[in-house]
């Protein structure tokens, strides 16, 4: 009988059984995936799970301190947090190509997880032997038809491939036979906040593909903001829900606009809301005129460097849902 606990129970026992008493490691996003992994295998091994959060600067706002909240402080998992924000963004200066861009938060992210790895190893002999991961099956099967798909290069930096080979890691994957919605009724009945287990999907690469062009700290800052007032606004309204993915993207343009008295001379944003079911065609989001006014006007009113805000009227096919 499928139930969300007793496919818990099953995959406790199924991981107890594969990693004995060993350490186990994962690379702890924030995402649905990783996050049940992380509270599966807390239920299962305990103080065995070590998880590596990576702070890549390129987060949404809150985001490193609301992992940390949730995963250290309230569940007890321990969670090493990586503060990485500087090596990233000087990985990043000067890079404007997406794929580009891509590569370099890619690489950085295994340099950093694999120094970690390192520092968690009793001795160089003997490395952690297991590393666990939030694949899920449209994964695995996206990853058999197709080695090219951009939306799989984080996930695959994961895969032991990826990885250097002195670390030489067998692979913990709990989730590996389960669909989305299954993995997100699993984590609910692993105690998990509904609100962070319907989440909207995050990309690996984070803000750093939604900052078009080169990447910078400014940028992020203002980004963080805006995007942050977008989805208050729409989880207020209760739009969150109704779209599938919601997001701010940062134009690296300037445009001129009035406040008060004074004219002023800043960047612009777009809006970028879309339903779909399996990501591969989407539809934009037809929000009320009244709610894309508010989000505008709190936007521009509250964010002094932000002077123009559009919304992004493109479905997929032809347009990608994310910018780059
Ligand atoms: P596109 O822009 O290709 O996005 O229509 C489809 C879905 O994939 C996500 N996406 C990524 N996820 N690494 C990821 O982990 C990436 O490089 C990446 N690029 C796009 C995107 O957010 C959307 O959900």
């Amino acid at each position: 009988l499928w139930t969300p606990e007793n496919i818990a129970d099953d995959a406790i026992s199924r991981v107890q059984a594969q990693v004995g008493t060993d350490q186990v490691l994962l690379g702890l996003s924030g995402g649905v995936d990783s996050s049940v992994v992380a509270a599966l295998l807390h239920k299962a091994i305990g103080d065995q799970l070590t998880c590596v959060f990576v702070d890549n600067g390129l987060l949404r706002k809150n985001e490193g301190d609301q992992v940390m909240a949730m995963f250290a402080d309230n569940m007890g998992i321990k969670v090493i947090r990586a503060d990485a924000e500087d090596e990233f963004l000087m990985g990043l200066a000067g890079v404007a190509d997406p794929e580009a861009k891509r590569k370099i938060i890619g690489k950085t992210f295994i340099d950093i997880f694999d120094r970690e790895a390192a520092k968690l190893a009793t001795s160089p002999d003997h490395p952690v032997k297991w590393l666990a991961q939030g694949t899920i099956y449209p994964d695995v099967i996206e990853s058999a038809a197709s080695k090219t798909g951009k939306a799989h290069v984080i996930k695959s930096h994961h895969n032991v491939g990826g990885l250097p080979e002195h670390m030489a890691m067998q692979l913990v994957e709990p989730l590996r036979e389960l669909f989305k919605d299954e993995v997100r009724k699993l984590g609910v009945a692993l105690g998990l906040p509904e609100d962070m287990v319907y989440r909207h999907p995050f990309p690996g690469p984070g803000l750093g593909v939604r900052i078009l062009g080169e990447v910078k700290k400014e940028y992020a800052d203002l980004l963080r903001e805006a995007d942050a007032i977008f989805i208050e606004e729409l989880r207020r309204s209760g739009w969150y829900a109704k779209t599938s993915q919601a997001f701010v993207v940062f134009l690296p343009v300037k445009s001129v606009g009035v406040v008060g008295d004074a004219r002023r001379y800043s960047w612009v944003v777009s809006l970028r809301a879309v339903e779909t079911i399996d990501f591969m065609t989407a539809r934009w989001a037809h929000l009320p005129y009244e709610l894309l006014e508010k989000v505008s006007n709190r936007i521009i009113n509250e964010i002094s460097g932000i002077s123009r805000v559009a919304y992004d009227v493109s479905s997929k096919p032809p347009a990608t849902i994310e910018w780059e």
